[in-house]
């Protein structure tokens, strides 16, 4: 408890309803040595109240932490986007940020090799825009039909309750667009040492519009301006032993004592026709676009500077949705990103309620009049009044704005369902391309991180992976076979 908690006069502890409570101390009991009485309201409510302090954990990305910051445009990119966020160098947008890992529990340790969560919110002045990024550019896989799959062979094995690694290699064999992101996880940057060192990526392509309703492609990156820092397999296992929550504890004490994390804001713009002739399908989740081709442009900083005053309240309750996005600034043909405009909210109505956005993390800060929803459990905010609740109407109640609205966007061909891994598919030059970067040292530590990784996998498993590898690049795949103790 901290100081602040401190009252000379205290306030008078009521229940519920705001009644005085007589006696916190002893629960009201026929006799001195007898059973409880059915009356005593005040043991029912707390009890009651205490059965009900959990909601349902995220169903992936449980374990996280969060806090408060801003936005602050450094350089002119209005010609690529008319989004008021951007509109003059300068302005300031009040953003929070939740940084999560994947796999693990509400309660599992931070320091885990794991893929981190970067999730941002701005609260812009024409509604919530939240980018849903994780710290890696690129996902496991490109069909959100292989989501539910992948992820669970990241979680819980449903016979043993332990983590399965025969699942996940399993998987991933069979799944040559993840040898890109899981090469990323087995190196160095699969442990993080804390949140403030290690970057953040939008990951998809999203769409931007301009004021003369041109579209361009858009990859948001985030770049840590602390560095980046890595723990090794050894350190993470020494840090695990001693604290299960130390980027939570990095994160809130740095806040604390006013050393505020700061990420320069950056983006790859394609023009829209571009897409069509680029040699990546620029709507490719497992692939990046090399910055060669399109290099990184300064947008601003992200600062965060105020650690939620309860976590529960703004961390537990904090609803992001890559559905969430304002004039300026749309989705792309990424099919990934359109199964994930529908997840998100319809698992923020079922873990928080359908009035999840009245929730003030989660609740815009320009004024908004969403007046046709109404109702619904948990309605706290006057339900709009007496507002007209259907529209058209002779009373002009809000109207729409066709400045929402994005560029018609031209799709051609029949319905069908696709291969989307076509049999000459270059699945290994973008792998290939990171793993030349690793010197030595950095390739013996991903060998070792992926041996011991796959220690209890079976041979057949372990030998299709070396295969992918081998293709990447034989070093690669020798390297790993030579950990596992393989010819
Ligand atoms: C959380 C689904 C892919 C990043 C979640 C949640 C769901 C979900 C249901 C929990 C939401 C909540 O309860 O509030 C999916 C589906 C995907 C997908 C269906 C693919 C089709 C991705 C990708 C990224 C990502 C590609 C990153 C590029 C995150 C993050 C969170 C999250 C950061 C935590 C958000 C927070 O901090 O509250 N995902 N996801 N997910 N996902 Fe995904």
């Amino acid at each position: 408890m901290t100081d602040t908690n401190k009252q000379t006069q205290p306030n008078i502890l009521t229940n519920a309803a705001g009644a005085p409570v007589a006696d916190n101390q002893n629960s009201k009991t026929a006799g001195k040595r007898g059973p409880v009485l059915l009356e005593d309201v005040w043991l029912l409510e707390k009890l009651a109240h205490f059965n009900r302090e959990r909601i349902p954990e995220r169903v992936v990305h449980a374990k996280g932490s969060g806090a408060f910051g801003t936005f602050t445009v450094t350089h002119d990119i209005t010609k690529y986007s008319k989004a008021s966020v951007f509109a003059e160098i300068g302005k300031q947008t009040p953003i929070f940020i939740r940084f999560s890992t994947v796999a693990g529990e509400r309660g599992a340790a931070d320091a885990e090799r794991d893929v981190r969560g970067f999730s941002i919110k701005f609260y812009t002045d024409q509604g919530n825009w939240d980018v849903v990024g994780n710290n890696t550019p690129v996902f496991f896989v490109r069909d959100p039909l292989k989501f539910p799959d992948f992820i669970h062979t990241q979680k819980r094995d449903p016979k043993t309750n332990l983590r399965n690694a025969t699942a996940a290699w399993d998987f991933w064999v069979r799944h040559p667009e993840a040898l890109h992101q899981v090469t990323i996880l087995m190196s160095d940057r699969g442990i993080p040492k804390n949140y403030r060192q290690q970057h953040g990526f939008g990951s998809h392509t999203y769409s931007f519009v301009n004021a003369a309703n041109e579209r361009f492609w858009v990859k948001f990156h985030f770049k840590s301006m602390q560095g980046i820092e890595n723990y090794t397999d050894a350190e993470a296992a020494e840090v695990v032993g001693s604290d299960r929550e130390s980027a939570q504890a990095d994160l809130f004490e740095n806040i604390e004592k006013g050393n505020f994390p700061k990420w320069a804001v950056r983006v790859q713009i394609m023009p829209e026709a571009e897409a069509e002739t680029y040699r990546i399908n620029p709507f490719d989740l497992t692939k990046v676009w090399p910055h060669k081709d399109y290099p990184l442009i300064d947008v601003g900083v992200l600062e965060l500077n105020k650690n939620p005053e309860n976590y529960f309240a703004d961390v537990e309750q904090s609803a992001h949705n890559p559905g969430n996005v304002v004039p300026g600034i749309g989705f792309s043909p990424d099919r990934m990103l359109q199964g994930r405009v529908f997840a998100y909210a319809d698992a923020q109505r079922y873990r928080l309620g359908i009035n999840h956005h009245q929730i003030p993390v989660n609740a815009p800060r320009c004024p908004y009049h969403n007046s046709f929803h109404r109702d619904g459990a948990m309605r706290t905010d006057g339900n709009l009044g007496g507002a007209t609740n259907y529209e058209p109407n002779r009373f002009g109640t809000f109207a729409q704005d066709a400045n929402a609205e994005d560029p018609r966007l031209a799709i051609s061909g029949f319905a069908d369902r696709y291969n989307h891994r076509e049999d000459d598919e270059d699945y290994y030059s973008q792998p290939a391309a990171l793993f030349a970067l690793f010197d030595a040292a950095q390739r013996e530590r991903l060998f070792g991180n992926i041996a011991r990784h796959m220690a209890s996998v079976p041979e057949d498993i372990q030998r299709a992976a070396i295969d992918h590898f081998n293709k990447i690049d034989p070093a690669y795949g020798a390297g790993v076979a030579q950990a596992l103790g393989l010819k």
